[in-house]
């Protein structure tokens, strides 16, 4: 018998084809949300699950699911995982790191660039049929080049965001959990500050920090607060770093100049206040969505799905402690298993 997985997103029917090849495959076609009652139903019987990041995994789901080994997120983050729950019964949890750094730092980018120079202002002004002519006084937004960059969690994605930021020739400067090796601060050419420092000397902030409780509402009205009233703010990190409705609440009262976002809290029902403001660039959480980037993601998850089913520690295992416990996927035969080789950090036990 081949393994049976649940695919909650696919990508492509050449990706499915290919793994119905190696198991019992089933995919939920439509690709579009599932809600948790649909999710935990179609894991009750599955030893393995292709998960987006919006995907809940909880005790209440895992228990439905005795058979299920290994829950593998196709996204960096996975806030969407109760990973204590998991290890608890020994279930594998896998994300897929450092395939998306890149396409999340350009997208980044494009809110910068967009919620800087009011592009979705000017073009939703153009399709309403209202320019006039040109005016000296129309559509005035802030410089990017040689501005101020805070970034908060100089880490992968914030790193190739701060790389990025050498070309605008800006000053950079970064707030991380843990200061980075001068070394690295040099070649990167960024200098770290305190949190205050950076909300108050950064003309855009940009987040690139994972979401935990303890990181909930970051940016409150107080920290908006504290930043410059020509600043921009951008996310394209996780919803709820940033308190939504008092960040309404600052560019409405033009506390500060713009956001570009990319995530928020409570997707996909976000705060309509938003829809509301000019001074805000909005995408619907597509920071990943290349389809070269979506396909690498999604090929790093079914590594990481292979090599927990076929008893071999997955290559970006989340939680190390449920290994030793992990339930017992010998009993579950392979069938033609392509595609992975053991490497020395996945032969390890
Ligand atoms: C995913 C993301 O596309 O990787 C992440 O953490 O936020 C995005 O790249 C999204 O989570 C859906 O899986």
């Amino acid at each position: 018998m081949k393994p049976r997985i649940l695919v909650s997103r696919p990508p492509s029917a050449a990706a499915l084809a290919d793994l119905r090849r190696r198991f019992d495959v089933e995919a939920n076609e439509g690709g579009n949300a599932l809600s948790a009652g649909e999710l935990r139903d179609r894991a009750r019987n599955k030893d393995g699950l292709l998960l987006s990041g919006a995907d809940r995994i909880d005790g209440p789901l895992l228990d439905a699911a005795p058979r299920l080994k290994v829950v593998c997120n196709v996204a960096v983050g996975y806030n969407n995982l109760d990973l204590a729950a998991c290890t608890a019964r020994g279930v594998l949890a896998t994300n897929t790191p450092g395939v998306l750094d890149e396409t999340t730092a350009d997208l980044t980018w494009a809110l910068l660039l967009a919620a800087a120079r009011r592009l979705p202002e000017t073009e939703r002004f153009l399709r309403a049929g209202q320019w006039q002519g040109w005016r000296s006084d129309a559509f005035l937004g802030v410089d990017v080049h040689q501005a101020t960059l805070g970034i908060i969690g100089l880490g992968r994605i914030g790193q190739a965001v701060a790389r990025r930021a050498r070309g605008f020739a800006m000053k950079v400067l970064y707030h991380n959990r843990r200061r980075l090796p001068r070394s690295l601060e040099q070649k990167l050419g960024v200098t770290y500050a305190t949190f205050p420092r950076l909300l108050r000397e950064a003309d855009f902030v940009s987040l690139h920090l994972p979401y935990s409780p303890e990181v909930h509402h970051l940016l409150g009205a107080k920290e908006i607060a504290r930043m410059k009233p020509n600043a921009v703010l951008i996310n394209a990190a996780r919803g709820g770093l940033v308190d939504d409705a008092a960040l309404i609440a600052a560019l409405r009262s033009r506390r500060i100049a713009a956001a570009g976002l990319d995530v928020f809290e409570n997707e996909p029902n976000f705060n309509p206040g938003f829809l509301e403001l000019d001074n805000v660039a909005l995408a619907p959480h597509i920071g990943s969505a290349t389809s070269a980037t979506r396909h690498a993601m999604f090929r790093l998850a079914v590594k990481n799905l292979t090599a927990a089913l076929h008893g071999k520690r997955p290559p970006s295992l989340l939680n190390p402690a449920a290994w030793k416990n992990r339930r017992d996927s010998q009993k579950t035969k392979m069938v033609g298993v392509v595609g992975f080789e053991p490497t020395a950090s996945t032969s390890r036990t």
